[in-house]
């Protein structure tokens, strides 16, 4: 097996889908040999960024962290799939721009702000409309869509196994 390592940047409202399908992606590429990585709030938020929050500043230096780290990752010959809202088009090309362009992939899980509120898997839009959580992405936060990713996921019309296949064919 000839691996070619690369982060694949998911980004995503809270509630799109994004670490769902990062998990079962994870699970295919190990299940084919590969070695990859997966970084999300749940490893990430709880140690390396626990002294961040959710203001424009905190969250490009997450962004800014989680990029140096997947790029060591990279540099060990580790694919890594990334899943964090990255709200902004500035905040991803900076991601870019530290990771490399030709290792990073931009993965955009569209699912529409109705569909992931009334989802609300973990009631936080619940709560931000109650406004016991300020600067929730969608609502009082801005949401930058990406204009050209190279995979587009739309989690309403396409199953986790059909997005892990549009993913996985793209690794050469
Ligand atoms: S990012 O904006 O810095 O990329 P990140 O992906 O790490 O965000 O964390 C987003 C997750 O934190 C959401 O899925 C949600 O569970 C939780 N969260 C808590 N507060 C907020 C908020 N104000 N805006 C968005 N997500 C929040």
């Amino acid at each position: 097996m000839n691996q070619k390592a690369k982060v694949f940047w998911f980004t995503g409202l809270s509630g799109s889908g994004k670490s769902t399908i990062a998990i079962a992606l994870e699970k295919e590429l190990f299940a084919k040999g590969f070695h990859c990585y997966l970084l999300d709030g749940d490893n990430i938020r709880t140690g390396l960024c626990n002294n961040l929050g959710f203001s424009a500043e905190d969250r490009k230096e997450n962004i800014r962290r989680i990029s140096e780290t997947s790029k060591l990752f990279v540099d060990a010959g580790v694919i890594c799939i990334n899943a964090f809202v990255s709200p902004t088009i500035e905040i991803r090309q900076m991601a870019r721009e530290i990771i490399g362009d030709e290792n990073f992939v931009e993965v955009f899980i569209n699912t529409p702000l109705e569909v992931c509120e009334a989802r609300d898997v973990k009631g936080l839009y619940k709560k931000a409309r109650a406004g016991e959580i300020k600067n929730f992405t969608g609502l009082d936060a801005p949401y930058e869509a990406p204009i050209d990713p190279q995979i587009e996921i739309k989690t309403v019309e396409q199953t986790i196994e059909q997005a892990c296949q549009l993913i996985i064919k793209t690794i050469d």
